[in-house]
Parts: C-alpha cells; structure tokens; sequence
C-alpha cells in the first residue's frame, strides 16, 4: 500500500506541476497578447485544477500511510522530517486552495483579460509555493 501511494503521489507530481506551468504560461501570454478567452484556454485551467486536486488527495492518503509524514509529525528538530510532515504537506494545501480560488474568480470574471489575470496571479502564487517546498532530495 505504501510504496503504491509512493510511486503515485511520485509519478504524478510531474504531471501536477507541467500542467500547472502549461497554465501559468499560457494566462501570462493570454494576458500579454490581449487575446480573447476562448474554450481552450478554459480547458487547460480546468487540467491543472483537477492534476493539482488529483495530487492532494493522494497527498493526503500519503501522509498517514508513510512513515515521513503524520508518523514524524512532532519531529520539529529534523529539517527533512519537518519538510515531509508539516512544511510541504501545509504549503501544498495552501497553494491548491489558492488555484481553487483563481479558478472560480476566472468564472465569475466577465472579461477576457480578468479571467487570464486572476489564473495567472493565483496559479503562479500557487505554482510557486509548490516548487518552494518540495522534498528534491527525495524526489531525485
Ligand atoms: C501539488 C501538490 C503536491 C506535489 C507536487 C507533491 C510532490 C511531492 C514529491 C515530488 C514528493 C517526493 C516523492 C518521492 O519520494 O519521490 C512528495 C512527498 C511527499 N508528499 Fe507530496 N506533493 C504535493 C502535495 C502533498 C500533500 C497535500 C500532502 C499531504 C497532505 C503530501 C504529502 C507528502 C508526503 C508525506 C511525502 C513523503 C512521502 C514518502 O517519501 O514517504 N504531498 N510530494
């Protein structure tokens, strides 16, 4: 079960975070070309909320089933054991929470350049807090 989750939450942080960046490029160059919103555009939004929501949940199943994340909770001394049980797993859900919210105020936003200014400024802040607190060392 374990190494499953593993492997998973592993292999789908590379399809979480270029999807996440796909996105961010193309709101920064939809915003910067003044061009319309079109399905597309709502399209590849849509991919990075729901990668970056597929990763929370398998991030939340991780963090009780792995012996770096709720089970070192507490082991505030250790700066790899604080990274897996409290900094990126806290940072993550803040980021996600941040997309979410970029998303609907995309939705609510009448005009093209409000929709591609609000996916990039809270998926980049997202994308951002994301790179700022993954475990490389385990990673690579
Ligand atoms: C988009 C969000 C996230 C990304 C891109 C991400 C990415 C990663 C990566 C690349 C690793 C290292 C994997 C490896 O060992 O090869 C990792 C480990 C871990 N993540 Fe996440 N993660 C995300 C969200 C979360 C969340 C929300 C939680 C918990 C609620 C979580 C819990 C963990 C834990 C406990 C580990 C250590 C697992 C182990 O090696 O035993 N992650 N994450």
């Amino acid at each position: 079960m374990y190494n499953f989750i593993q492997k998973f939450h592993s292999g789908w942080a590379y399809v979480a975070i270029i999807v996440l960046v796909i996105a961010v490029v193309n709101s920064l160059l939809g915003k910067s070309s003044q061009k319309e919103f079109t399905d597309k555009d709502r399209k590849i939004a849509l991919f990075a909320l729901i990668g970056t929501h597929v990763q929370l949940l398998i991030g939340f199943i991780l963090y009780f089933v792995s012996p770096l994340g709720s089970a070192a909770f507490g082991q505030m001394k250790e700066a790899s054991l604080r990274l897996t049980s409290l900094e990126h797993p806290l940072v993550n859900i803040i980021a996600i929470v941040l997309i979410t919210v970029g998303w609907s105020k995309h939705k609510k936003a009448a005009l093209s350049e409000a929709k591609f200014k609000s996916i990039a400024i809270f998926y980049g802040i997202g994308l951002l807090l994301i790179l700022s607190r993954i475990p490389w060392n385990l990673w690579f």
